[in-house]
């Protein structure tokens, strides 16, 4: 297989740095975000026709801030250094780095100063986003000023060496409030680094289902497929590369939305052709959880079960070859970070391999962003219905039933939960909101309906807007759909009398309830 052109990006830990790698994917070209701790010859073997520098919290004269050995600008590949990348350029290559008394942050109009690659096709000024406390006063020697900015907070707003393709900018061209950002991304990977621009996801799906074919042979595979998109895509790959040699298993807990199981079923099984097995568990599931409120003993004991389901079916199926797991690259970089404390603990499929007599993992997704899973998927010809899902948890509507789970609170939950995403998509909100969903709040209040007292469930609408879910805010969901969705509820929900809209942003809040 010939080999894929690369950009490395080095993280010395910015906030947007996963978005700086999106942006690169974005226009056509791969990267990868890599520890800023690599050596020289790491570098050398990874082979990247660019490096970018991403942004840090650092300042360059902090003994213990991360550094870069001068040598990685002899290797002749360019490079661009974007915040404390471009600080580092200049304070590696003997320019002035300078701390401002007061940091900058927002927008600014920038000045293009001089003709040159990395600028091509920029007006004069534009605005460009700071966020900054240290700053670049002088360009290293051999190095020109490229832009300044207006107000004159950064004489040095971006420099840059012709000759040598290096490169720095003091703003973030990754983010959205930069009007050209793309550009600066764009001629840095087109101009400068004359890259090809090969990663397209046609091209990564014939290429992995030739290299599955190779791996998989008529070796068995076996998948566990929760309905999300990135068990579906990941299973639609394998099966195009092992067709019946996969066997996918979907425990049905019965916590799942308004006629999901169907659905999954009906795609993948019946249009898809796919062999996959339905584990009915409901009735199990739920009487396990009888009686139980403690939102992590809800989350362990579904944990528990859904590997029992699964053990159970693994047992009737054998031995494989190949398991498969979902993993995506924003989990892939993630692994390699320190741990935080439990908020929550999530049920996913991670608990598999001690169940499953298998010899090796494979993850298909292990370098997609999610983004670019959704693009896999609809080039693998899944409805956008499935692709476009918003995330929803394993667990399922358990958690989003305030203490007890029963099957009327269910009932109540998914019938509401399906007016929500009905008048969602009605108004075309739909691929805007990350997530929305209903809760049913156990707490009753009283209402009145027709001439009688009620006392009944307080159903709360969730909806969010994020990129990550590590942060999220709350969705401007305009007032006359709030206004149709409420009405709906209330008349067409038995057991909710009220509907409450949750305007609390992660943190301090979480998405979920529980
Ligand atoms: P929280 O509530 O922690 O949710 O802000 C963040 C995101 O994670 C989803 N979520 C889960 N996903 N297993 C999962 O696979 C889980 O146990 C789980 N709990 C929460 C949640 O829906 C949101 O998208």
């Amino acid at each position: 297989m010939k080999e894929r052109e690369k950009v490395l990006v080095l993280d010395f830990g910015g906030q947007y740095n996963q978005l700086i790698a999106r942006r690169v994917r974005d226009l056509n070209v791969y990267c990868d975000l890599k520890n800023c701790d690599m050596t020289i010859d790491e570098i050398k073997e990874y082979n990247p026709i660019g490096i970018i520098f991403t942004g840090g919290p650092n300042s360059v004269y902090e003994e213990t801030s991360p550094h870069v050995s001068p040598e990685i600008f002899n290797l002749g590949i360019p490079v661009l250094g974007i915040c404390y990348g471009c600080q580092l350029i200049a304070y590696t290559l003997g320019g002035t780095v300078t701390h401002a008394q007061t940091s900058e942050y927002g927008k600014r109009e920038i000045r293009v100063l001089k003709e040159n690659p990395l600028f091509k096709g920029f007006p004069e000024t534009s605005v460009s986003w700071m966020s900054h406390t240290d700053y670049v006063s002088k360009a290293p020697e051999g190095f020109d000023c490229l832009a300044d900015t207006k107000a004159g907070t950064c004489p040095v707003a971006a420099f840059g060496s012709e000759e040598r393709r290096i490169y720095g900018v003091q703003f973030h061209p990754e983010v959205v409030h930069t009007e050209y950002g793309e550009n600066i991304l764009r001629n840095f990977l087109y101009e400068i680094c004359k890259a090809k621009g090969d990663w397209t996801m046609s091209g990564f799906v014939e290429e992995q289902v030739a290299a599955l074919k190779k791996k998989i042979g008529d070796k068995k595979v076996l998948c566990a497929m929760s309905g999300g998109v990135d068990s579906a895509v990941a299973a639609t790959l394998i099966h195009r590369a092992a067709g019946d040699n996969l066997t996918c298993v979907f425990v049905d807990h019965g916590l799942l939305r308004k006629y999901e199981a169907d659905e999954v079923m009906s795609v993948f099984k019946d249009k898809l052709g796919m062999n996959l097995i339905k584990a009915d568990a409901a009735e199990q599931f739920l009487s396990k959880l009888k009686g139980v409120s403690d939102p992590e003993r809800k989350r362990k004991i579904i944990g528990e079960e859904f590997i029992r389901t699964f053990e159970k079916i693994s047992k009737q199926i054998g031995a494989v070859d190949f398991l498969v797991q979902g993993t995506i690259y924003p989990d892939v970089i993630e692994s390699g970070k320190g741990k935080s404390a439990v908020i929550k603990s999530h049920h996913n499929v991670g608990g598999l391999p001690s169940v499953v007599d298998f010899k090796e993992i494979i993850e298909p997704l292990r370098d997609l962003f999610k983004d670019e899973v959704r693009r896999v998927g609809l080039e693998l010809g899944l409805p956008r219905k499935i692709v476009m899902r918003q995330p929803f948890p394993g667990p399922g509507l358990a958690i989003r039933i305030m203490g007890e789970v029963t099957e009327e609170k269910l009932e109540t939950l998914r019938d509401s939960d399906y007016i929500l995403r009905d008048e969602i998509a009605k108004a075309g909100l739909d691929e805007q909101i990350w997530q929305y969903f209903t809760v049913v709040t156990n707490s009753p209040t009283v209402g009145v309906m027709g001439d009688f007292r009620t006392y009944e469930n307080v159903i709360a609408v969730r909806a969010i807007t994020s990129v990550d879910a590590m942060t999220a805010d709350w969705a401007r969901i305009p007032y006359d759909v709030l206004e149709k969705i409420s009405t709906r509820i209330v008349n067409e929900v038995k057991h909710a009398n009220r509907v409450v809209y949750d305007i609390t942003s992660k943190p301090p809040a979480t998405i979920e309830w529980e």
